[in-house]
């Protein structure tokens, strides 16, 4: 049920995925994911994909989903724009749902708001012809500010109506309900495409170094952060496993975070440096830079570099 975008080509296959043909329906953001259940037992013949950035409701989500025995739905965990870049097919959605998405309220951090020209135009470019996408928030202010956007995107005709009666069951509607907030509703109706490109990830073949020398400690490693063109690295912890150093990863992207384990580990010929088995994520420029921050701390800790595939 969940999604893991390593695992599946750009664009995926829906009938491959789901088993079945069918409308794809997309919601964003779907936190404990009853909403989903709604939609799957109010529309069996839907193919539901949903994206959360938060992991613990991705969790419960998939619990709840398991529990009511739904069977149609698939569930990414990440950022709903890596998504729609990485997987979705171009005009493969219907409809898109956004339930209260944050509002983002201080002007600072309008930047972070999800309905904004940018995502409206990749949005468009994975929408089926007259496929819409439905918002329904308590936030007035967001409200007009994404109304405002998608006008000024002109790609969408923008209709406002009453919110249908189910986006007012999810957990965020019964608590402003409860606390007696208006709620309010649009849909943004595609009416044409944006001609900007929207290319998937590259991808590249598993980076990995052979190095020789004594490997260091574990207590030798501290945190270490590197801030690059197209990705931060973090490498966090470090910790003496079986066989040598493993060391985990947070690897920041665009609209992609991964953590990924690292390893350094004796074998025949000589250190290898890379990911660890078992480990696989997708493997980004930011992957790449990922093993080379790690071969460069070895080198430091006086290991020599013999041979690398990155
Ligand atoms: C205010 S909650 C609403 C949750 C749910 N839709 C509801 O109505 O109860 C907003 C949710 O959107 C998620 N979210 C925010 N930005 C996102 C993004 N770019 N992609 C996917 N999920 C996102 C948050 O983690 C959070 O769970």
């Amino acid at each position: 049920m969940l999604l893991r975008p390593a695992e599946l080509p750009f664009p995926f296959s829906p009938r491959e995925v789901y088993g079945r043909g069918g409308p794809l329906v997309l919601e964003i953001g779907f936190g404990d994911g009853r909403f989903l259940v709604e939609l799957a037992r109010a529309r069996p013949d839907w193919n539901l994909l949903g994206a959360e950035v938060a992991p613990a409701s991705v969790s419960r989500a998939l619990r709840r989903l398991r529990r009511e025995g739904v069977r149609q739905a698939r569930l990414y965990r990440g950022d709903a724009r890596f998504l729609l870049r990485n997987l979705v097919p171009p005009q493969g959605l219907e409809r898109v749902y956004v339930n209260f998405p944050d509002p983002w309220p201080k002007q600072k951090h309008q930047q972070r708001r999800l309905l904004r020209v940018p995502f409206l135009e990749l949005l468009s470019t994975r929408l089926a012809a007259d496929g819409r996408l439905l918002f329904t928030t308590d936030h007035e202010e967001y409200f007009h500010f994404a109304l405002a956007e998608a006008r000024a995107s002109g790609l969408f005709a923008v209709r406002s109506a009453p919110p249908p009666p189910e986006t007012l069951r999810t957990k965020y509607a019964r608590k402003w309900l409860d606390q007696s907030k208006p709620i309010f509703h649009a849909e943004f109706v595609k009416t044409a495409e944006s001609p900007r490109e929207f290319p998937p990830v590259r991808r590249y073949p598993v980076p990995h170094a052979l190095m020789q020398g004594e490997l260091p400690p574990a207590a030798a490693f501290e945190k270490l952060v590197e801030t690059g063109p197209a990705a931060n690295v973090v490498l966090l912890e470090a910790w003496q496993g079986r066989e040598g150093l493993v060391v985990l990863a947070r690897v920041e992207e665009e609209d992609l975070a991964q953590e990924v384990l690292l390893e350094a580990r004796p074998s025949s010929k000589g250190v290898y440096v890379g990911l660890r088995a078992n480990c696989s994520p997708l493997v980004t420029a930011g992957v790449k830079q990922a093993v080379g921050l790690l071969v460069r701390w070895l080198q430091e800790r006086g290991l020599q570099t013999v041979q690398r595939s990155y």
